[in-house]
């Protein structure tokens, strides 16, 4: 049975997995009236990565205001809302914790049924507000956290193919970043450097001749180091720019090779890629060069930038399709650290 029995189809979403806390009112499931995203970074910044605590007290501190302002901005009231979408995982679990609460109290208070969203899923519907997504679908995923391909053949239907052995594309560009003297998070100004530098270094492409879809970077973040701090040890000055695109290159060709051959093998339609490493300019456009020259019948959708990186909408547009199918929990949702998107 629909949840949408109002005259408009609301739904209130709420993202607190990482450090952002976010709060949507996303209408039909594809339009955004509002989208409110409180940034932690400043706060992390100086640690050099993500201190849960930390993000939990900036969560409590915001969630309220947030949502408020996610109404306001929106010009919804509370009585029009047919549901509350909440990320249910995976996450830091006291970060989680924060919106879960939230939006339990919010859906107990007001009556509204509560939709967990899995937080992949969220970055992979962030493509929904470009156009409808087709299937069957494939989706490059790459943020923080996981760098995964995930094979879709409908709506809420997740598999995945090829996921990283060790560590994330974007953990990958924070350690490095780092080495670089690079604030957290480092992945968007590496890639401006990257731009400005040629790809001299021959770093390592991981797994690259292996049948899988699988990925590995931790041997390219070692071997980076190793090449940095060997050069410190001998007093030689290495060109950064030279480095970032060196670094940039090898990640690029290795996402963008496994992906393409990804699609052949599995004849989607559709290519996806989200997450906040798709915010890389270098990344965006050797996949956009590769798709139109290699998979001409595929249409490729990267989200806008600002859709890339956590945020409540993508949360709020993947509960839309959760909702359709009944996936409604009730009060005792609790929080998943390593829910798996399958
Ligand atoms: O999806 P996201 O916002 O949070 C997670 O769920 O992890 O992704 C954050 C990651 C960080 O590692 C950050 O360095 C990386 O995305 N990132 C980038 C760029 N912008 C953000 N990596 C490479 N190039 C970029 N332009
Ligand atoms: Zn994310």
């Amino acid at each position: 049975m629909s949840i949408f029995k109002k005259k408009r189809k609301l739904i209130l979403a709420i993202e607190s997995s990482c450090d952002e806390t976010s709060v949507a009112v996303i209408e039909d499931g594809d339009s955004i009236l509002s989208n409110i995203v409180a940034s932690q970074i400043l706060s992390h910044k100086r640690f050099g990565g993500v201190v849960p605590e930390v993000a939990s007290r900036h969560h409590v501190e915001q969630i309220t205001w947030c949502m408020e302002e996610a109404l306001l901005e929106a010009e919804v009231k509370t009585e029009e809302l047919s549901a509350v979408a909440v990320t249910e995982g995976p996450g830091l679990v006291g970060a989680l914790l924060i919106g879960i609460t939230a939006a339990k109290a919010f859906a107990w208070a007001n009556d509204l049924p509560l939709i967990p969203v899995n937080h992949m899923a969220g970055h992979i519907y962030a493509a929904s507000f470009v156009k409808p997504l087709v299937f069957p679908m494939m989706a490059l995923l790459v943020s923080g956290g996981h760098t995964e391909l995930v094979y879709m053949k409908e709506h809420g239907s997740y598999e995945i193919i090829g996921e990283t052995r060790d560590d994330a594309a974007g953990e990958a560009y924070d350690k490095v970043g780092r080495v670089l003297g690079l604030a957290y998070p480092s992945g968007k100004e590496l890639d401006e450097l990257a731009h400005q530098g040629q790809d001299t270094f021959d770093f390592p492409r991981a797994m690259m001749r292996e049948a899988n879809f699988d990925f590995s970077f931790s041997g390219l973040k070692s071997s980076f180091i190793n090449r940095v701090h060997n050069a410190e040890q001998k007093g030689e000055a290495l060109d950064r720019l030279d480095l970032a695109a060196s670094f940039q290159a090898s990640v690029v060709e290795v996402l963008v090779s496994k992906t393409i051959r990804a699609c052949q093998e599995y004849e989607v339609k559709q290519l996806v890629m989200a997450g906040g490493v798709a915010a890389n300019q270098g990344l965006r456009a050797a996949l956009s060069r590769e798709v139109a020259e290699v998979l001409r019948d595929v249409d490729l959708i990267v989200p806008p930038l600002r859709l890339c990186g956590d945020n409540a909408a993508m949360i709020g547009a993947a509960a839309f399709v959760a909702a359709e199918k009944g996936q409604i929990a009730d009060l005792s949702l609790n929080a998943d650290p390593s829910l798996v998107l399958e």
